[in-house]
């Protein structure tokens, strides 16, 4: 099956509420590992590149990696852009086979944001390629840089109504209380789900997405620390929120750092079990069946197995 647009799986997944996963790809062992989940559980998914991913990996291996996920199996596989900061590299990705891109112009005033994504839009549209774009600003780390909790914005539910209405994106990420990274809350975990729902009733079958959603699962971070690493304080958002918003109109969920997590600890695992191996193989190929199993995991709490 070739790389699928988001338009119809979106659909499907605002009907059956659920969402797809959307997770973070950098290599070679990350994408076999997402792969094994979806085709074990049967699901769509999306592999969504950074421009840091782009720039670790190169823009022309990671193609050939997606290219050969599409030749060996059968399920709906989207290629997208995460937080494209700019028209160029949207363009890049559109022109680059991408089926889908972010441009992330959450950071600019609301004209400045309707402006960029609509530019992109006007680009990407006629080419068949969908476009994702974020209004209000979510705390956290995203490509190094950080953004205060202070400084995260929630997104406003009547002006997610102009904004969609104005630059006729596909989809809206909105910020609700997620954010980036390992470190999402400092008291209990809160979702602003009122607001969740006043976005929903201005966007009727509107899809949503929702970034900053790992669970930063606590048996992960402890088996990281169990064999020498130092992750202290981490939290993520509980499952059970993550499920809520799926049956919402939440359709795309974002998942890279509890992918980040069970590699780490899978690895830390192999060096501290066995100091005399220096096999490659023998230590990423545990982390790309810790990916797999994060993958599952993450696919059954989105209501997503079967739906391929
Ligand atoms: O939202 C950010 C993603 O986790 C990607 O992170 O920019 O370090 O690749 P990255
Ligand atoms: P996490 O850091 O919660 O995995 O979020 C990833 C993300 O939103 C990528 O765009
Ligand atoms: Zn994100």
């Amino acid at each position: 099956m070739p790389l699928v647009a988001t338009k119809e799986l979106f659909q499907k997944a605002l009907k059956g509420r659920y969402a797809i996963g959307a997770f973070n790809v950098n290599d070679m062992e990350i994408i076999q590992g997402i792969m094994a989940g979806a085709v074990e559980e049967r699901s769509p998914v999306i592999l969504q590149f950074s421009a840091g991913a782009r720039k670790y990996a190169r823009h022309e291996y990671l193609i050939k990696l997606v290219e050969a996920a599409v030749a060996t199996c059968d399920l709906p596989i989207v290629l997208h852009l995460d937080h494209g900061e700019d028209f160029d590299i949207c363009k890049a990705c559109v022109d680059g086979g991408f089926t889908s891109v972010m441009i992330d112009g959450s950071k600019h005033p609301f004209e400045e944001n309707i402006a960029l994504t609509r530019k992109v839009v006007d680009y990407a549209r006629p080419r068949g390629v969908a476009v994702e774009a974020e209004l209000g600003k979510l705390a956290g780390v995203e490509d190094n840089v950080s953004v205060n909790e202070k400084d995260a914005v929630f997104t406003n539910p009547r002006q997610a109504a102009e904004f969609v209405e104005r630059t006729g994106c596909d989809s809206l990420a909105v910020a609700i209380g997620t954010s980036h990274g390992a470190y999402k809350f400092k008291g209990e975990p809160r979702l602003d789900f009122e607001r969740l729902t006043e976005i929903q009733d201005c966007l009727p079958g509107f899809p949503l997405v929702l970034h900053g959603a790992s669970s930063v699962p606590r048996d992960l971070v402890e088996f990281c620390n169990k064999y020498g690493g130092r992750i202290m304080g981490s939290r993520g958002v509980p499952e059970e929120m993550i499920s809520r918003a799926a049956k919402m109109n939440v359709c795309k969920v974002n998942i890279d750092t509890d992918i980040r997590l069970a590699i780490t600890g899978s690895i830390r695992k192999c060096f501290a079990e066995d100091p005399s191996n220096f096999d490659p193989r023998l230590y990423l190929g545990p982390a790309r069946d810790a990916i797999r199993d994060v993958v599952k995991r993450k696919i059954r709490v989105l209501g997503c197995s079967g739906k391929a």
